[in-house]
């Protein structure tokens, strides 16, 4: 009650103080629902009054600019007279007191239970950086908070506003015309109350997150399901802020990924429900795709700043800064595209996921490369149908033509293993290659990445795929070698190649041989891959192994039939 008394005394003198001036308030803005600005500018005073007034309890602020990094603005909460103040940066620490307030020539910050407001004037010819013309529009940030405690605001915007001029005594009905606002028809003003979500104009010329999910605002983009990412560099601190929402509960991991899963990836993980503090949310690094592999980093290397994870019953928000050039760490770059990662929980207990996603952003800006993660059985099938084929079957089809001389058994038997090994080999590259392309649709949200030459495996890929299958249909349709006449005596006697079966077979071996190179340079490259991919042992030595064992003694046998022929 007496809380109550007090604060409608407060009121009435707010009210009062500001009501002495000979200039009314003018305008009524709507910055968002239950947020709204009134303005004059004294053009003989050279000042500037604002009144905000916001439908809840927390502390306002409000400052001339189109950003929040080092803008000058008013600030006011319960029990303290409203003050300039630097905005230095997102935490709390950064934002600063001015040691000369003498641009603030009038103040006042009343609250009841349901309503606080802010009022201010401020000198014109004071240099705090505040450009204003009457008549013109103007660009404000503005923003409340959570509670009456400077901390992290509930709702912040950059909107242009025209400010409107008095030379003393307007006529008082003014008091409800509102001011002409850019982006007007998409921001409902107390006359035409809309139930349409307030947007951010177009115009404001910085992104204006907003953490509130009914007003989506510009450079706030959407990187998985129910979830945003907001991006903002301090090249001065070299930081960058990072604002996730994710619409659900459960933990939220984010960081940096430049391969295209979770393990390999420094993150910072945010646990809902367990305190905020060292160090939660903590820097991490995944060593592999189970929780095994996730380590909290030494305490040294816990650098983040001003980080928190909050929750309530739909949202679970992740915020933190982070310097851009960490030793030994990944570093950001404000300028060029970023590879992230981002994951979030089935719960807030650090567990198993229900969405990851890796993909690419520049700070501000969108992302792009959307990934999925990768499926390990789908690339494990492609590489071992791949390296069956080209490691095992085509060494061994190749070997049964070269070494044709030593194979026992009916006449024609190496032909006939040559063929089968190599019809295999061939349909186990188009299987193989099925899986590859299905795999990458798979992983991709949106537009698949397919063939193209980041890594050269996917383009050398298809190059194999297509050349395997030109020469396999070729050879079935080869031109055959002359047939032995049935009626003559000596079939022994081969007739003349025709000079077609001859380009043929010169044809074939080329193919056959370069073949052989790319799928064994695209065999070793695979398997890099998917090492990396999912954290295993490259096995690339036993491929070369099983691969050089084979040629080894192809080799070997073929240079001993050789020398017993010359030596015949
Ligand atoms: C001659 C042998 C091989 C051929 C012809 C081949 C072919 C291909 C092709 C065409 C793609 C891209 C598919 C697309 O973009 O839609 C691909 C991707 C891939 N292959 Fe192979 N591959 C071979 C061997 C291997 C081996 C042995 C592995 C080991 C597991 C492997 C692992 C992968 C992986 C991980 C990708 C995905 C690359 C990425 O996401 O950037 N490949 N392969
Ligand atoms: C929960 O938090 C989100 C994100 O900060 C906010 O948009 C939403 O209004 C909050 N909901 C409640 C019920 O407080």
């Amino acid at each position: 009650m007496m809380k109550l008394a007090s604060s409608i005394l407060w009121f009435l003198w707010g009210a009062t103080a500001f009501a002495s001036l000979d200039c009314p308030l003018q305008g009524n803005v709507v910055l968002t629902d239950g947020f709204s600005l009134s303005q004059v500018m004294n053009t003989e005073e050279q000042t500037v009054t604002v009144q905000l007034t916001y439908q809840g309890q927390g502390w306002i602020g409000m400052g001339f600019g189109t950003g929040m990094l080092n803008t000058v603005a008013v600030i006011g909460f319960p029990d303290e007279n409203p003050a300039l103040y630097t905005l230095g940066g997102y935490d709390r620490a950064s934002v600063t007191e001015l040691d000369d307030q003498s641009a603030l020539r009038d103040r006042d910050f009343t609250q009841t239970e349901t309503e606080s407001i802010l009022t201010f004037t401020l000198s014109l010819t004071e240099n705090v950086g505040i450009n204003l013309m009457a008549g013109e529009e103007t660009s404000i940030i503005a923003a409340f908070g959570m509670s009456n405690t400077l901390d992290y605001h509930s709702f912040r915007t950059v909107q242009r506003v025209f400010f409107t001029e008095c030379a003393g005594g307007m006529p008082t009905d003014s008091m409800a015309t509102p001011a002409p606002v850019a982006g007007e028809d998409s921001m409902p003003s107390v006359e035409s109350p809309v139930e349409a979500p307030v947007e951010a104009p177009v115009a404001a010329p910085v992104s204006a997150p907003v953490a509130s999910d009914s007003a989506p605002a510009e450079g706030v983009i959407s990187i998985g399901n129910g979830a945003t990412l907001f991006t903002e560099a301090n090249e001065e601190q070299g930081t960058i802020f990072f604002e996730i929402v994710y619409e659900g509960q459960g933990w939220i991991g984010f960081g940096v990924s430049p391969g295209q899963t979770m393990a390999g990836s420094e993150v910072i993980i945010g646990v809902p429900g367990s305190a905020v503090g060292p160090t939660n949310p903590g820097k991490y690094v995944l060593s592999s795709q189970s929780l095994a592999g996730v380590t909290l980093l030494p305490s040294e290397q816990q650098t983040l700043i001003d980080a928190t994870i909050e929750q309530n019953e739909t949202h679970t928000v992740l915020r933190y800064s982070k310097l851009m050039e960490e030793d030994g760490e990944f570093s950001l770059s404000a300028d060029e595209p970023n590879p992230f990662v981002f994951a979030t929980g089935i719960s807030n207990a650090l567990g198993n996921h229900n969405q990851r996603f890796t993909f690419s952003a520049s700070v501000g800006g969108s992302a792009s490369g959307f990934s999925s993660e990768p499926r390990r059985e789908l690339w494990a099938a492609h590489g071992a149908l791949m390296t069956i084929a080209w490691g095992i079957l085509v060494p061994l089809a190749i070997s049964c033509s070269l070494l044709r001389d030593l194979i026992p058994g009916p006449e024609g038997l190496w032909f006939r293993l040559h063929q089968f090994l190599n019809s295999l080999a061939i349909t186990f590259t188009i299987v193989g290659f099925a899986i590859a392309v299905y795999a990458i649709n798979d992983q991709s949200e949106g537009e698949p990445e397919h063939f193209d030459d980041s890594p050269k495996h996917k383009l050398i890929g298809l190059i194999i795929f297509i050349l395997a299958v030109v020469q396999g249909l070729i050879a079935a349709f080869r031109p055959h070698l002359p047939k032995a006449d049935k009626n003559e005596e000596n079939v022994e006697q081969p007739k003349e190649k025709s000079t077609l079966r001859f380009i043929w077979e010169i044809k074939h071996r080329v193919v056959g041989f370069t073949l052989l190179g790319l799928s064994w340079y695209n065999v070793d490259s695979g398997l890099k891959l998917f090492a990396d991919l999912f954290q295993e042992d490259d096995m690339g030595i036993v491929f070369w192994v099983v691969v050089g064992v084979i040629s080894g003694l192809a080799i070997l046998l073929f240079a001993f039939t050789k020398l017993r022929k010359s030596g015949d």
